[in-house]
């Protein structure tokens, strides 16, 4: 049996529809779904109904934009609340999420299968800037992430405060890891800045992560990291630790003709990795 990765799906885009049709029934494998798959409900069962169909487990933590509270939502949710009933729709489709215990990788029970939701806290700033300079910083380049409107927080004050909650659950959640047990982390952000590369829009970075989990992967025996959001696929090695960003994206981003069946990346069982688990990336079409 293998895990498969794919995120980013944003199937209010039609386009984006027929690329994620085109997955080939893989009825003893798994998925894991690493955010913005869209910004509703409906998107989201249209896509477990897809997906549920396709394999026989599916994964998911949010992104940023399953989180917007959108003026067209009747329900008004927000923040947590709003989180906590995308949990709810997961849970009626079989879905397992980051409110659920991390399940063991049936071929290897010592290895926990993460999901987390672990948000921003605009750390990821130059540090001249800083986080409280961080988005008067983007807008300079006319950069100004639609979260800053519909992304809400509440009960927390700010994004900020929620990202650090989430952090320490996870961090003791992964110091909570029996000894030789390892974990396999999935977060829609990535956990590091030197992996977020946006060479187009450099400053978006500051809507990315934290600089709370940039050494995770060597102060916690974590053995894979997945992540999305940049809409930039490539697989890296840092100490001996594979991250893999898994995003499909907007329908500029992909090929059409390949489909989401192209960009599939089959986690486990692992590549090979370089002798050293150092060096990337290696950029992914
Ligand atoms: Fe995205
Ligand atoms: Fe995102």
């Amino acid at each position: 049996m293998k895990l498969f990765a794919l995120s980013d799906l944003h199937v209010g885009h039609t386009a984006n529809r027929a690329a994620l049709e085109t997955l080939e029934p893989r009825p003893n494998d798994w998925i894991a779904v690493v955010g913005d798959v869209g910004e509703t409900e409906e998107h989201l069962v249209y896509t477990w109904r897809v997906l549920n169909n396709r394999f026989k487990k599916v994964l998911w933590t949010p992104g940023n934009h399953e989180l917007w509270s959108l003026p067209s939502d009747a329900s008004g949710l927000r923040g947590v609340a709003k989180y906590e009933r995308l949990v709810e729709v997961c849970r009626e489709h079989g879905v397992l999420t980051p409110e659920d215990p991390w399940v063991t990788w049936p071929d290897d029970p010592t290895l926990h299968l993460a999901p987390m939701l672990l948000l921003y806290d605009y750390t990821f700033a130059p540090d001249d800037v800083g986080p409280e300079g961080a988005v008067a910083w983007a807008r300079e380049e006319r950069l100004r992430c639609r979260d800053e409107d519909l992304l809400h927080a509440d009960p927390y004050p700010s994004i900020v405060e929620w990202c650090h909650a989430r952090v320490d659950a996870a961090e003791k959640a992964l110091s909570a890891l029996p000894e030789g047990h390892r974990a396999l982390v999935m977060s829609h952000f990535p956990l590091r800045r030197d992996l977020t590369r946006l060479p187009r829009i450099p400053r978006f970075n500051v809507w990315c992560g934290t600089r709370r989990t940039e050494d995770w992967h060597t102060r916690f025996p974590i053995d894979t990291v997945l992540s999305g959001h940049l809409h930039m696929r490539a697989t890296d090695w840092r100490d001996g630790v594979r991250f893999e960003e898994v995003s499909l994206g907007s329908p500029k981003h992909y090929s059409h003709s390949l489909g989401a069946e192209g960009y599939l990346r089959t986690i486990l069982p692992a590549p090979n990795m370089p002798p050293s688990g150092q060096g990337g990336p290696l950029w992914h079409r």
